[in-house]
């Protein structure tokens, strides 16, 4: 065999996996079919929408609160060809430090579409249409998740487009309709908002990000509501989408059978991804798939042919680059014989908006299903001395605990950094803390995390000492 490990898909998955591998002294071999590495996540995903949304902050500050500070600017103005520019130049740079990273490692990188040829042998066919054939005694495969179509949703990528477009565009929508308020559409409408758009949310449950603690998604829109030209269709179905070039027209059914019709200049398309296995030719090992998605063994993320690994979008569980790279970890150890463990429990997930929205463990929707009796303590941010110097006071953490034992169960925020406040959540609760645990840590005044330590008083015995 040529390599000890085989990566198929660079995304943050597969080059940690690779990494991790290479550091514990086996050869290794990644690759990519595009010509950069990174994935959806840095060259159409997390990096790139970050970047957009940091760009549309400053300049939606610049026009509302600067002047509230005491900054007088002449009215700030767009430059679309700039700000996409930069977007680009900070991909570039990540995309040259992962080429870094793989040379670093000594790791062996191929620039073609991989697919299997058996269980040992991957055929690698590059752009100009030659290939070659390299073996391995173990793959790991990571290829990752694209948007889901609807067959009645004509893509053109133009008017009607996935995130990769709404990433590229040249101008600003005069009127955006998001069809699906998940994380996508809520991150995306919010950068097109800012920078001045009208933005209407088609939504087929009841809130945005439904799959969070219902309280998340209701403050989220009602801070959305303040800040942008925003209009809400909830429990609306998608029935039919027509594109007439520089005018879309959207309908949708509501759950009481009645249509409503909107017309924008753009749509866009985020209701979920699916994984991605297409010319991987699974059936050349053998490997079993169920809707689309690559199946593995819980305990090791093998696949039902014991030397084929799957990590990632490509297989069950939440669709996320950090819960990507835990698994790619994790399969790199178990190759070397080691005994890793993820607890999937503890995987954050944040939305990036302003304000941000981040959350771990259960939400109070899941711990009254599962019948467990719990109690939960909230704090507001606008009780917080810091978000009142910075005028970020929308916003809340709700700290959810075992009514019985006062472990911590799960930790919702909304509001200023509530991105990095979650990582305090995830320590205490890998620690199994309980909420007067955390209650009783000293916090630093003036921070966000004060309401963190209040929420904690507040789900221990109703003490919060600033509400
Ligand atoms: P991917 O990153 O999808 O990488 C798979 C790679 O495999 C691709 O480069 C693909 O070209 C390659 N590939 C596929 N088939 C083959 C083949 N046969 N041969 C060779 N190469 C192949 N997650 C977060 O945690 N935080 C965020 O802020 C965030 N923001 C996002 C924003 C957007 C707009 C989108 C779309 C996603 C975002 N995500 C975010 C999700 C995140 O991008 C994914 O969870 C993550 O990229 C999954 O990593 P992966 O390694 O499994 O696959
Ligand atoms: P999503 O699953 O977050 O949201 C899709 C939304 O579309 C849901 O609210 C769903 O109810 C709605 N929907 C589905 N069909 C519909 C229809 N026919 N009409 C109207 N609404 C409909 O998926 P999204 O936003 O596309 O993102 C895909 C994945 O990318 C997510 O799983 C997410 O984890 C990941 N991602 C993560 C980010 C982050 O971590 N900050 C940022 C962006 C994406």
């Amino acid at each position: 065999m040529q390599y000890d490990v085989i990566v198929i898909g660079s995304g943050p998955g597969g080059y940690v996996a690779a990494i991790r591998s290479a550091q514990l002294g086996m050869k290794t071999a990644l690759i990519e079919k595009y010509s950069v590495l990174g994935g959806t996540c840095l060259n159409v995903g997390c990096i790139p929408s970050k970047a957009l949304l940091d760009s549309s902050e400053h300049f939606f500050n610049a026009s509302h609160s600067f002047a509230e500070h005491g900054i007088e600017i002449p009215a700030p103005k767009i430059n679309m060809e700039q700000m996409i520019g930069r977007k680009a130049g900070v991909v570039k740079k990540m995309n040259d430090g992962i080429t870094f990273l793989m040379k670093k490692n000594k790791i062996t990188t191929y620039n073609g579409l991989g697919s299997f040829v058996d269980k040992n042998t991957i055929k690698v066919t590059k752009a100009d249409g030659t290939s070659e054939d390299l073996t391995a005694k173990n793959v790991i495969i990571a290829t990752g998740s694209k948007p889901t179509a609807l067959p009645f949703i004509p893509v053109d990528k133009k008017r009607v487009i996935t995130s990769t477009e709404a990433l590229n565009l040249q101008e600003v929508p005069k009127h955006l309709i998001v069809i699906g308020a998940g994380v996508i559409g809520a991150e995306l409408g919010s950068v097109y908002g800012r920078l001045g758009a009208n933005v209407s949310f088609v939504e087929f449950a009841d809130s945005m990000i439904p799959t969070m603690d219902k309280t998340m998604g209701k403050e989220l829109q009602k801070s959305l509501k303040k800040e942008l030209k925003a209009e809400f269709y909830f429990q609306h179905k998608v029935t039919n989408v027509v594109n007439n070039g520089d005018d879309v027209t959207v309908t949708a059914t509501n759950s009481k059978d009645e249509q409503v019709t909107i017309s924008g200049d753009y749509v866009l398309v985020c209701i979920g991804r699916r994984p991605f296995t297409e010319g991987l030719n699974l059936e050349g090992a053998g490997v079993a798939v169920d809707r689309g998605k690559v199946v593995v063994d819980e305990h090791t993320l093998q696949t039902n042919v014991p030397n084929i690994y799957a990590i990632g979008d490509v297989v069950r569980g939440a669709m996320l680059a950090h819960k990507a790279e835990e698994e790619g970890v994790f399969v790199a150890e178990t190759i070397a014989g080691q005994k890793p463990h993820i607890n999937y429990n503890l995987i954050p997930g944040v939305v990036y908006t302003w304000p941000e929205v981040a959350s771990v463990g259960k939400t109070e929707e899941e711990l009254k299903t599962a019948g467990i009796a719990y109690k939960a303590g909230s704090f507001p941010f606008k009780a917080l001395g810091r978000a009142t110097a910075s005028m970020d006071t929308d916003g809340l953490v709700k700290v959810l605990a075992d009514k019985a034992t006062d472990e911590i169960l799960g930790v919702h925020i909304i509001g200023a950094r509530a991105a990095d406040m979650i990582a305090e959540a995830v320590v205490a609760m890998e620690y199994r803390a309980s909420a007067e645990d955390v209650a009783r840590m000293s916090h630093a005044h003036p921070t966000y995390t004060e309401a963190m330590k209040e929420a904690c008083l507040a789900a221990t015995e109703n003490r919060a000492i600033h509400a």
